[in-house]
């Protein structure tokens, strides 16, 4: 008898591995990195803290935070051939293809890309971490036609990525919320991303070629790719007063999905979401632009209100309201998904970290095509 098919499942509900990196708790609206709770991590902690504790499963103290602050900084400034190669790049090229390209290259230049040892993979860790924020802040320059900036030593992360875009003091606002932005997506499960970056570990692979497929997994738009598209969304509707006409005319009733919306693990609402939407609207209210974040609120309340969305457990997910924070601090609609990967790769690598020297990930497929077909010489087809 044939086995049930699992075509259309997308592996729902299918344990991959162990992990202490992250809990997500879909049916209560609870996300904890290593047994800390995602409110409280939001609220206190720096990026690099989040990578000291996914890394080494504890927390760091202060020495060791501004061990690993210094390595990252020191270690971000890119090799010239990197930088000459995103100058000659197209400048209306999708900036996840640059990522995804750029970090590919950076294996060349890295004597220590085929070191498959714990201690290099670390290593590479902290380079990585350094190096995709400063593609990103270069690259948004370049295309711009303006030279790229190098990273300072003496900054967090966020700090630099803002220092990096315009070469000015870093503003305590942006790169408070960037750094906010990036302790929320710094991990997160077995999404696509991360699983692809544990099955190119099972293989034995080296740490740049899961970074850089875990970037193309990213790219996509049920996944990394949905903060740029909710923005165009909103963008779209381009007034609080239209939501719900664009809401009757695109989804009510239609296939179109409403994007930053719906969750495969999420049945209640994504904890990251409720902490980026108080980000979004204190954002929207210093700004004095508030338009973006009333419609993106509106629409949500309206989403909520519908049976559809209530029946089928669809919320706001991360992806949503970091489209407003993001856009609120002037970042092109098209960087959003590389700054998701620019906090990912602590996860990512943590992962890597994790899952190194484990069993080959293999599943199986169940087959549907014809049996005993006969062979026909090519004269005869
Ligand atoms: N708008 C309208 N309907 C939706 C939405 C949405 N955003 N999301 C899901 N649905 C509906 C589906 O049409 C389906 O309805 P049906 O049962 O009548 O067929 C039902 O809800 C279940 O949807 P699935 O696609 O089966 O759910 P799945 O778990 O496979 O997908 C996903 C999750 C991809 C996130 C989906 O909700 C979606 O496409 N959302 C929009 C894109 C998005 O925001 N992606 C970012 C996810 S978070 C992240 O990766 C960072």
């Amino acid at each position: 008898m044939a086995e049930a098919s699992t075509a259309g499942k997308g592996l729902q509900g299918v344990v991959v591995a162990d992990s202490s990196t992250s809990l997500v708790d879909g049916e209560n609206g609870r996300l904890i990195y290593e047994g800390y709770k995602i409110e409280d991590l939001a609220e206190h902690a720096q990026f690099e803290e989040i990578v000291y504790l996914l890394w080494n499963h504890r927390l760091p103290n202060g020495q060791e935070l501004e061990q690993l602050r210094a390595a990252i900084a020191e270690a971000a400034a890119l090799p010239q051939a990197v930088v000459d190669q995103l100058k000659i790049y197209p400048t209306n090229a999708n900036p996840m293809a640059v990522l995804r390209t750029a970090v590919s290259l950076l294996a060349l230049y890295d004597p220590e890309a085929e070191d498959m040892s714990m201690d290099a993979v670390r290593r590479k860790a902290v380079r990585l971490t350094g190096q995709i924020t400063t593609i990103c802040a270069a690259w948004d320059r370049i295309r711009k036609g303006h030279m790229p900036i190098a990273p300072r030593k003496d900054l967090m992360l966020a700090q630099n990525f803002v220092y990096m875009l315009d070469g000015k003091e870093p503003d305590k606002t942006a790169s408070d919320a960037i750094n906010t932005y990036m302790v929320l997506l710094a991990e997160h499960g077995m999404n696509a991303s991360t699983f692809t970056s544990r099955v190119i570990t099972a293989t034995g692979a080296d740490f740049y070629s899961a970074i850089v497929g875990a970037i193309g997994a990213l790219k996509g738009p049920s996944h990394g790719g949905a903060n740029a598209e909710a923005m165009q969304q909103f963008v779209e509707i381009g007034d609080p007063a239209h939501v719900e006409a664009w809401f009757t005319r695109e989804i009510r009733g239609k296939d179109r999905r409403i994007m930053g919306i719906g969750h495969r693990i999420y049945k209640a609402l994504d904890p990251r979401a409720a902490i980026l939407k108080e980000k979004a609207r204190q954002l929207a209210h210093v700004s004095g632009n508030e338009k973006w974040f009333q419609i993106a609120e509106r629409l949500d309340n309206l989403a909520r209100s519908e049976e559809y969305f209530i029946q089928r457990k669809l919320y706001a997910n991360v992806d949503y309201y970091s489209a407003i924070v993001l856009y609120t601090l002037n970042l092109d609609i098209d960087m959003f998904p590389p700054l998701f990967a620019m906090a990912r790769i602590a996860g990512w690598a943590a992962h890597v970290i994790e899952g190194m020297g484990g069993r080959l990930i293999r599943p199986d497929v169940t087959y549907t095509g014809p049996m005993d077909l006969k062979w026909t010489p090519l004269s005869e087809r």
